[in-house]
């Protein structure tokens, strides 16, 4: 089995900075790679501060906070951030295009035994693995967000994904402190599935009047103990990454999953959530939201 002991990570949005976290904190060296440099500066203020709330809470030791933080470099050319990897994780934006193209390139940067993972929510892993012409050292790694925080990782298995390299990555999992669920793949695996249509259905119950925003998530969240509502948990996941998992499903499955048009209207306002102060609510500049 292959031995892991560095991890790419591609993208340093919500969920690259987060596997970057957890992956330096498991004790990878890690290479975070964005074409963006703003952004990788900000992923490395984001992964700093986690790292000191981590040890404020008595979560992690002080020192290994600094080693994580040691552990991890920034890389703005992508042949730089996969020449020694292990491991490579994308996390790029949810498009097969811009996904294919990164496999395709990646493959021919990184060593050629190293394992290739996507972090995309819904999309097909085996489309992926065959533009990267290494589909049996190909899976699935689906995080969840806030990375740091959420217990689970959804490890998806292609047409063609061998048996050592689902094992070699349920340990990489487990060493970030995860729980590990292997899914076969199938549009959107188990946890997008079922979370897109309680999003959809909340968004038709809000366009049909049926009660507000605020009072449908504590609904959920008093009567059936979902720890955030779904307007709440849309607005940190981003409604154009709900939107464009429902666009996915409602193609792959069917009429059930057809995208709410009150949704796309958000979509189309620039309302994506937390990430631009305004989604279903409105924030501050730091987080806080802001009172209807
Ligand atoms: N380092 C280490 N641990 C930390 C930490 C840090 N920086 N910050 C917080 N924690 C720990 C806390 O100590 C706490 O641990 P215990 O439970 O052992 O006490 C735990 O993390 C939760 O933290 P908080 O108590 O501060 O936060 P909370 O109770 O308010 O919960 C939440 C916050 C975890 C986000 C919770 O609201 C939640 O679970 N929400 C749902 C999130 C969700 O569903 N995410 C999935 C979205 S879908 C997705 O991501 C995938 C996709 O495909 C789009």
């Amino acid at each position: 089995m292959t031995e892991i002991r560095s991890v790419a990570v591609l993208g340093a949005g919500t969920m690259g900075r987060g596997i970057a976290h957890v992956a330096a904190l498991a004790g990878y060296r890690t290479t975070l790679f964005d074409p963006h440099r703003p952004a990788l500066e900000d992923a490395r203020a984001t992964i700093h501060r986690r790292l000191d709330k981590g040890v404020e809470l008595g979560k992690v030791a002080a020192a290994d906070a600094r080693a994580a933080a040691e552990r991890i470099a920034l890389h703005g050319a992508l042949a730089e951030a996969v020449a020694g990897a292990d491991l490579v994780i994308e996390a790029a934006p949810e498009s097969m295009a811009i996904k294919v193209d990164t496999f395709r390139e990646v493959a021919r940067q990184a060593p050629a035994d190293a394992l290739f993972a996507t972090n995309t929510s819904a999309l097909s892993i085996t489309e992926m693995a065959a533009a990267s012409g290494r589909p049996q050292r190909f899976a699935g790694m689906h995080f969840f967000n806030p990375v740091h925080v959420m217990r689970l990782l959804e490890l998806v298995r292609g047409l063609e994904t061998s048996p050592e390299t689902l094992e070699t990555l349920r340990g990489v999992g487990e060493r970030m402190g995860k729980e590990v669920v292997v899914v076969n793949e199938a549009p959107g695996f188990v946890t997008s599935r079922i979370n897109a249509l309680i999003g959809n259905e909340a968004f038709r119950m809000l366009q049909e009047g049926v009660a507000s925003a605020e009072d449908i998530d504590k609904a959920l969240k008093l009567g059936l103990n979902h720890p955030m509502g779904p307007f709440e948990l849309v607005d940190l996941v981003g409604l154009d990454v709900r939107l464009s998992i429902l666009e996915f499903l409602h193609r792959s499955l069917g009429e059930a999953y057809r995208p709410n048009t009150l949704l796309v209207q958000h979509v189309r306002a620039g309302r994506l959530g937390r990430k631009t102060v305004r989604g279903v609510y409105a924030y501050d500049r730091e987080g806080k939201r802001l009172p209807p």
